[in-house]
């Protein structure tokens, strides 16, 4: 017995409709609503008993078409803006496909994907400005990459060997970020076993940047309290409206203190990739380790996250494991041993890296440039609209790819609510999909843009859209 297909050739001619079909689909998004909810129906038949007997690729491919395909979450269409979703590349459809068909075990051995991965950590050490012999890993997910980061700063500055004893009976650990750092920050400080409470949030200005004169008083307060600062952690481009710490300052402030710099670049780190717009995160070049999605502004397709430290020999010394089951040997498969599997957790991993090879190859690292500054480029223009529409507020000033604003005529008590209302509703129509955050705890509605396929035209419909939402409800 075999899963190999009996006919190859049959097998080979579903794969052709598949990708024909899905090429179709990605050509004619424009013509479909940018999301659509799951009927009833379709949630009903998804809910299948255990398949005990094959039911055969053709039946499959046909639910799939049916029940699956019409119904994501529509971040591939060109009005979605919702949280920091990218829209893929297609070409990466084809890199899966050719990844998953070789189906290499990555983390190391002597073949091809260790060494695609290799290439591809090495063209993001040089566009990041990192030195040439920095290391690093791609992983699943920006939460992932940032923890890794995390994880290296943990064992180089804990003063201890922190693997072998844990953090038990130490002088506990502290570390500082904004009050407008991502989720991960916290994932991260529980699951090392720092605490969320030795993560110290740190207030903003009036541009969302972290306050350096708060940061110096935190890290003094705390050393004077017998904690252990060891870690200041910069974001370029936060979650909430794109703010860029002061990653400079911070830098100069780390070296001054011994303590490790770490920044999430989750989308923000890809300016840089942009000659006209890397003065923006000026400094994340002298960042001790670095966090950033190749799944946001790099397109590709979920998931791809990536982690670089400049100290290579401590990104090993987090992880490594002696593997009696995988010694590296001279020669044979196994040479050069697994060496991807000691700068992360995973020890099996997947040929994502195939992904951002084959794409970054086929249309260059100018035009990766090109397209976020296009991106730019269109949020600055949505923010001017916003600006030029007496209905609506702008929020937040826009750093980068990220706008904030909120339908305003009306009532000001009711706004919160309001804008809740117009943000489902223009998610139910179908016109464009936007998410929403809180700005200094008012309400606001919010566009992340990271869409390659997003034309002018396509802002011009958002704003025409919340406006007339906002009449009928008001
Ligand atoms: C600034 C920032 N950091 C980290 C993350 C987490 O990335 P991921 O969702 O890939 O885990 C995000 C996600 O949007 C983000 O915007």
């Amino acid at each position: 017995m075999t899963f190999d297909p009996l006919d190859w050739a049959a097998f080979a001619a579903v794969g052709r409709s598949m990708v024909d079909d899905m090429a179709g689909h990605l050509a004619t998004l424009r013509e479909r609503p940018a999301w659509q909810p799951v009927p009833a129906e379709v949630r009903e038949a998804l809910r299948q008993g255990l398949p005990r007997e094959g039911q055969g690729l053709e039946t499959c491919y046909e639910e799939f078409r049916r029940l699956v395909l019409p119904y994501t979450n529509g971040n591939i269409h060109p009005r979605f803006w919702g949280w920091v979703q990218g829209a893929g590349d297609p070409h990466a459809m084809l890199a899966a496909l050719l990844g998953a068909g070789l189906n290499p075990m990555s983390a190391g051995f002597q073949q091809s994907a260790p060494l695609v991965e290799e290439r591809v950590i090495a063209w993001m050490v040089e566009l990041m400005g990192f030195p040439a012999d920095a290391s690093g890993v791609l992983s699943s997910s920006g939460t992932m990459a940032n923890l890794l980061g995390l994880a290296v700063a943990r064992h180089a500055r804990a003063g201890f060997d922190v693997r072998e004893q844990g953090l038990c009976g130490q002088p506990p650990l502290t570390l500082y970020c904004s009050v407008e750092a991502h989720g991960w920050a916290r994932r991260s400080a529980e699951m090392l076993g720092i605490g969320n409470r030795h993560l110290r949030r740190i207030p903003v200005d009036a541009l969302f940047r972290m306050d350096l004169n708060e940061l110096r008083a935190e890290i003094r307060a705390d050393r004077a309290s017998g904690f252990q600062p060891f870690c200041v952690i910069g974001t370029a481009g936060t979650v909430n409206t794109g703010a860029i710490d002061p990653l400079e300052e911070m830098a100069e402030l780390c070296a001054g203190e011994g303590l490790w710099f770490h920044v999430d670049g989750a989308f923000g780190a890809l300016a840089r990739w942009s000659e006209n717009l890397a003065p923006l995160v000026r400094g994340i070049e002298r960042a001790d380790s670095l966090a950033f999605d190749l799944h946001k502004w790099g397109s590709l397709p979920f998931t791809c996250g990536c982690t670089l430290t400049r100290h290579a020999e401590e990104h090993r010394a987090a992880f490594a494991l002696e593997r009696p089951y995988m010694a590296p040997t001279e020669r044979g498969v196994l040479a050069g041993g697994v060496p991807f599997a000691d700068l992360g957790i995973d020890l099996t991993r997947g040929f994502e890296s195939l992904k951002a090879w084959l794409c970054f190859k086929t249309h260059g690292f100018n035009a990766q440039a090109a397209m976020i500054e296009q991106n730019v480029r269109q949020a600055q223009r949505l923010a001017a609209l916003v600006e030029a529409s007496p209905e609506l507020e702008l929020m937040a000033p826009v750093s980068l790819n990220v706008v904030c604003f909120r339908y305003a005529a009306a009532d000001a008590g009711g706004l919160d609510a309001l804008n809740q209302e117009i943000l489902l509703r223009l998610q139910e129509s179908g016109r464009a999909v936007i998410s929403s955050t809180l700005i200094r705890g008012r309400f606001s509605l919010r566009a992340a843009h990271v869409n390659h396929r997003s034309t002018d035209a396509d802002f011009d419909e958002l704003v025409r859209a919340v406006i007339e939402i906002g009449k009928d409800l008001t």
